[in-house]
């Protein structure tokens, strides 16, 4: 039968369960199937064996795809990128080498700002183009959901240029893709010190657009001393809320200024970063069930401490790991890369690994109950590693060890 495929022959089958965020204990609780078989039938899961057994159907497969004794796992789910981006930042180099820090080159009017001038410059098809070159990229590392935000046009046009850049995309590409509206990733240059101004003429105008044309799921907000402050944060999450928008927000990612306090006094789906997040900041997300989006590429490549995700596992906080991939301060969209550094900075286990790319990450995004598992009734995404075992992902890195991507049931 068309549009039914066979995956047989997998040497472990592993995969967090349920349709719901997974923390504490349970977070490191996956299913391993040996010898196992998945029967996808219309991009849906029909059935999974396992001890060498067969689906039913199986027969009734149009495709048939030996695993070869090897690792699958579900698709993993990118809770985190800047997809959308005019030009890149390769100039900053030698200022960092000089020893400038990622905040230091953004007040000197470069980072962020450098970004939005080029994104503003850039036409439709060229970010449109970029983007999808980028999520080829992403599909074939194992990447088969994403979350992408805007926040380099900064003003209505340009917003809205990359929130319809996405939405094309989303209709177009295999992955599939959730759109973040961050209006307030940083204050454009022609409201410099004048950040409230900004974050009324923000709520006042661009997002209600964004809400009203269904452009983006959530809203985001950079809770930081070089961005916007608590208040101003408070501000824009609230008016997004009241738009219906899901809450996200950058805390704690250089100082601790009360981010991840804010995301659980919102109740927000996710906090994202969380490298400087003191015990206060842990006990207000593990009470408020906010995920917690953590970013090791973005220490890595700042240059950082790494965020205390042990710590919050122990405490209850859901967490999820994505790569913050963005021009600036991780400018790598390699997902398989942070499962190494989750494991050797985070000291997080395989298992714990493979829950926050996958369930905890779509639970982010808003998509449990479709994505993040193997089990019957959600959608057929998954990836025949080049591995016997999540040990060996953790293991290996800098190659791609996907050997076989699988979208919706279609080989990709
Ligand atoms: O998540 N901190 C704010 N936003 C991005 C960086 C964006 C940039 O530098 O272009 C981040 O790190
Ligand atoms: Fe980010």
């Amino acid at each position: 039968m068309r549009g039914c495929l066979l995956v047989k022959n997998i040497g472990t089958l592993q995969t967090a369960t349920g349709n719901s965020v997974r923390c504490g204990s349970a977070q490191g609780e996956n299913t391993k199937l040996e010898n196992a078989a998945i029967l996808i039938k219309d991009g849906m899961i029909e059935e999974i064996t396992c001890d060498g057994e067969l689906p039913k159907s199986a027969g009734a497969a149009g495709l048939v795809l030996d695993a070869e004794g090897n690792l699958v796992t579900p698709g993993l789910v990118d809770a985190h990128t800047h997809l959308v981006f005019g030009g890149y930042r390769q100039n900053e180099i030698p200022l960092k080498l000089k020893g400038a820090s990622y905040v230091d080159i953004l007040k000197a009017g470069g980072g962020i700002l450098d970004t939005v001038k080029k994104t503003r410059r850039a036409s439709f098809e060229e970010l449109y183009e970029k983007s999808t070159g980028f999520l080829d990229e992403m599909l074939a590392l194992g990447v088969t959901a994403c979350e992408a935000k805007s926040g380099y046009g900064l003003d209505f046009e340009n917003e809205i240029k990359q929130l319809e850049v996405l939405k094309k995309i989303a209709e177009e590409h295999p992955i599939d893709i959730v759109a973040t509206y961050m209006g307030a990733h940083a204050v454009p240059e022609e409201y410099k010190g004048k950040p409230d101004e900004y974050i009324s003429m923000v709520c006042g105008t661009v997002m209600p657009y964004v809400a009203e044309n269904g452009l983006a799921e959530y809203c985001d907000v950079f809770c930081e001393d070089s961005a916007f402050n608590v208040g101003q944060s408070r501000e824009y999450l609230l008016c997004a809320k009241a738009c219906g928008f899901g809450l996200k927000i950058h805390a704690d990612e250089i100082e601790a200024i009360g981010g991840s306090k804010l995301a659980g006094e919102l109740r927000a789906a996710s906090a994202e970063h969380l490298i400087a997040t003191d015990e206060e900041g842990i006990e207000a997300l593990s009470k408020s069930g906010t995920v917690a989006v953590l970013l090791p590429g973005t220490s890595f490549y700042l240059g950082k401490q790494y965020a205390p995700a042990r710590r919050m596992i122990e405490l209850g906080v859901p967490v999820a790991l994505a790569t913050d991939f963005n021009p600036g301060s991780c400018p790598s969209l390699n997902l398989q890369l942070i499962i190494n550094m989750a494991c050797l900075k985070y000291k997080m286990t395989p298992e714990e690994i493979l829950t926050a790319v996958t369930i905890n990450a779509a639970c982010a995004v808003g998509r449990g109950g479709a994505i993040g598992t193997l089990e019957k009734g959600k959608q057929g995404d998954l990836v025949v590693w080049d591995a016997k075992d999540m040990e060996t992902l953790c293991y290996r890195f800098g190659s791609n060890l996907a050997l076989q991507v699988i979208k919706k049931g279609e080989l990709v």
